[in-house]
């Protein structure tokens, strides 16, 4: 492991609102679940959780949009998380906050309608058929969001992957949701939105590479 990683590794743990549990599979429930307003952020606010956040852009802009909510940004890779972790830290930014996780053990650490919102950002897309399983947005993900989500709460998707996407919709299709805004190229049809507006790295990449970027919102019914 390269000496930069060590490094942005043992500052994780030094951070403050960062959580890590050690090992990627917990026996039992976390600690916080149920109890991340009052005890993380110490107060009431609405929980918004991203999931693969990476460097966590979209985690610290909204943040700054939204000072009337609390932001967790998830993912499993450390050295990733790192920045935006590091950033809510110089910052004093007191409504954000990273957990590095596995997504599929979200239950364990949130209790049912503890999120008001969830943001997938870029997720794989897991092309092949026998890892459909894996897609943030299968049938099994859906079922999880719904359960932790409050009544109403929406599910934001933002991808460069028109497959992932269309795959997405039909899913959607199949299940009793309310889409709110839907979008195949959100640069060119919302230019003047500030929330399609943050770009991640992934994003920045793709739109280097020529794709268009999609955008789904909806609400289970
Ligand atoms: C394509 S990257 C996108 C990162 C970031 N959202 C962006 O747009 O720049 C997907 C991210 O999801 C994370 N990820 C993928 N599967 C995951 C899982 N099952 N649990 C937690 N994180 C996961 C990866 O570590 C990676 O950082």
């Amino acid at each position: 492991m390269g000496k930069d990683k060590l490094r942005r590794f043992a500052e994780l743990e030094t951070l403050d609102r960062v959580f890590q549990p050690k090992g990627l599979f917990l026996d039992k429930d976390f600690e916080l679940k149920g109890k991340w307003g009052n005890e993380v952020f110490g107060n009431s606010k609405p929980i918004v959780v991203e999931l693969g956040c990476g460097r966590g852009e979209y985690t610290v802009a909204l943040t700054g949009f939204y000072p009337d909510k609390n932001f967790i940004g998830i993912d499993i890779k450390g050295a990733r998380l790192w920045r935006g972790a590091k950033t809510v830290n110089e910052e004093q930014i007191l409504n954000g906050a990273f957990l590095r996780t596995q997504i599929e053990q979200l239950a364990a650490f949130f209790a049912p309608g503890e999120l008001s919102e969830i943001w997938i950002t870029f997720p794989d897309p897991q092309p092949k058929k026998t890892r459909e399983n894996r897609r943030l947005t299968s049938p099994r993900f859906l079922a999880m969001y719904r359960s932790l989500l409050v009544p109403g709460g929406i599910v934001h998707l933002k991808t460069d992957n028109r497959t992932f996407y269309d795959y997405t919709l039909l899913k959607l299709a199949a299940d009793n949701v309310t889409i709110h805004r839907q979008s195949t190229d959100v640069h060119t049809e919302f230019p003047d939105d500030p929330l399609m507006a943050v770009q991640t790295t992934y994003e920045k990449k793709f739109r280097d590479q020529g794709f268009s970027i999609c955008y789904v919102s909806f609400s289970f019914q």
